[in-house]
């Protein structure tokens, strides 16, 4: 557990006050002189009713002077609050001494140094470094590499993960509706895509569970890989270790092993997309490291990796994988010396502060805080948490577990109001807290109860839903 007397401040305790009306008058300011000028959720102020004058401990101040405790963590790339001190004076040094580089032609002290770290915690046969900027170009970079070594054409993905923005292999398999809505996921080829285990919804049933979340194993072993492909065609699997922006859901320890025992029999690649995972989001360095027995060919990060400094991201490969790879990958801005020095600092913090202590006491917090709402409100289906990532997952009612995509924007938008910014995004139906890994406890069980508070009040009168989950996407059509 951090020293509460050494690290954490009074400043870092601070609770949030929220705001009945939001947007504030500043605020909406802003937004007036300037959204005839923005796209997308950038122009969408309903998830995020503010503009944000700064952060202070572990709230975001907004331009009223409203606080609110951060449970988005610039969706986890924030992962010590404000970018903490260790991380700002490396990456100041590192300014100074190399300023702008390219770390891929011109070998800086900065990123060796961080590849030797890297190459020091990884688990496993990893020993290689390949440089990357967001984690949506090392996830392309991974799907290169696979094809690369192996020859063979297909990747195997599960359905609900989340891979970014781009018009390959995240437009074909990432959870982010707009890739339905806007009607551009379907043109992809060379991705094959099975459902991600999930104990509490079953793809193949309705109705409530709890399921044996090795079942999406025997469809694809009895149905894909009969009806569809030969194995011999996949060159690897792409998966998350934790589904994140599908909704926390933490594979069993039956699926690993049977996935494994796969992968062995068929000579697929593993690559973990730990972009979300890494760095001690779960409670350990990295996500995988929750179970036993997966030995990955590679590894992907992102987020966390960067410390809360500036962007980074990484690929982690194995010799047979990468060391006689003719592949570029890397990007103009990939490793700076700048981003290294920060990470690399994120690391000494993750490894010297007591940081995973931490992080297990914001998930053992957020169990024991949650998990009675699923007894005492119809809409509580789930309540699931995995290191300093956490959800709830709402239904209809607990005899159909329907989806509930306007109670969860009802209660997100009820907990702003209370200061508890979560991460929410429309036509999902659950609501993630993915605060700071050093958020105080009592600052994380103080949102608990705020969060749990806003649930019970959107409870006494729920939004109406649509029957069918297609309902959602549907009338998007243009
Ligand atoms: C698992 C996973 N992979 C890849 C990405 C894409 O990363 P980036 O937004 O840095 O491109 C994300 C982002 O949310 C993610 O959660």
């Amino acid at each position: 557990m951090l020293n509460p007397d050494a690290s954490t401040t009074d400043a870092d305790r601070e609770l949030p006050t929220g705001a009945a009306e939001l947007p504030g008058p500043q605020s909406r300011a802003w937004f007036e002189r300037t959204d005839g000028h923005l796209t997308g959720t950038m122009a969408d102020h309903e998830l995020v009713p503010f503009v944000a004058a700064g952060k202070r401990g572990y709230l975001v101040v907004d331009a009223d002077g409203n606080t609110f405790a951060d449970h988005m963590s610039s969706w986890g790339a924030s992962p010590f609050g404000p970018t903490p001190e260790p991380v700002r004076v490396a990456m100041d040094q590192a300014w100074r001494e190399h300023g702008m580089q390219i770390s891929g032609w011109v070998q800086n002290e900065p990123a060796l140094r961080l590849v030797e770290k890297l190459v020091e915690i990884a688990p496993g046969r990893l020993n290689r470094v390949e440089y990357s900027v967001t984690g949506t170009l090392a996830v392309e970079g991974a799907v290169k590499f696979m094809r690369e070594a192996t020859g063979r054409p297909l990747v195997l993905t599960f359905g609900g993960q989340y891979h970014g923005e781009s018009t390959y292999l995240t437009a074909g398999a990432s959870s982010d509706l707009s890739n339905v809505t806007s009607q551009r996921a379907q043109y992809v080829a060379g991705i094959l895509t099975v459902p991600y285990p999930n104990r509490f919804r079953s793809p193949f049933r309705t109705g409530p569970g709890p399921f044996d979340d090795t079942e999406v194993l025997d469809y694809l072993e009895n149905y894909v890989l009969v009806q569809q492909v030969h194995p011999a065609q996949i060159a690897g699997l792409m998966i998350e270790p934790v589904l994140g922006e599908g909704g926390i859901h933490a594979p069993s320890q039956a699926f690993w092993d049977r996935l494994d025992a796969l992968a062995k029999r068929w000579g697929w690649l593993i690559c973990l997309d730990e972009v979300q995972t890494c760095m001690g989001r779960t409670g350990e360095m990295f996500g995988m490291q929750r179970w036993t027995g997966i030995d990955p060919d590679l590894m992907l990060l992102g987020k966390a990796f960067a410390a809360g400094g500036q962007p980074i991201a990484g690929l982690l490969g194995t010799d047979e994988v990468m060391a006689g790879s003719d592949l570029h990958l890397g990007s103009t801005y990939g490793f700076t010396p700048a981003a290294c020095a920060g990470s690399l600092a994120g690391i000494g913090m993750i490894e010297d502060e007591g940081v995973l202590d931490n992080v297990r006491e914001l998930e053992r917090i957020f169990l024991e805080e949650m998990r009675p709402l699923v007894d005492e409100v119809e809409q509580v289906g789930d309540a699931r948490a995995v290191g300093a990532l956490a959800a709830l997952e709402f239904v209809q009612d607990k005899a159909t577990i329907r989806p509930a995509p306007s109670f969860q924007v009802a209660v997100h938008q009820a907990a702003v109001r209370r200061g508890v910014l979560g991460i929410t995004q429309r036509g999902k139906w659950h609501l993630r807290l993915q605060p700071a890994l050093t958020m105080p406890p009592e600052v994380f069980r103080d949102s608990c109860l705020r969060l749990a508070d806003a649930v019970r009040s959107v409870a006494a009168e729920p939004p109406p839903e649509t029957e069918r989950v297609l309902d959602t996407v549907a009338g998007s059509a243009r």
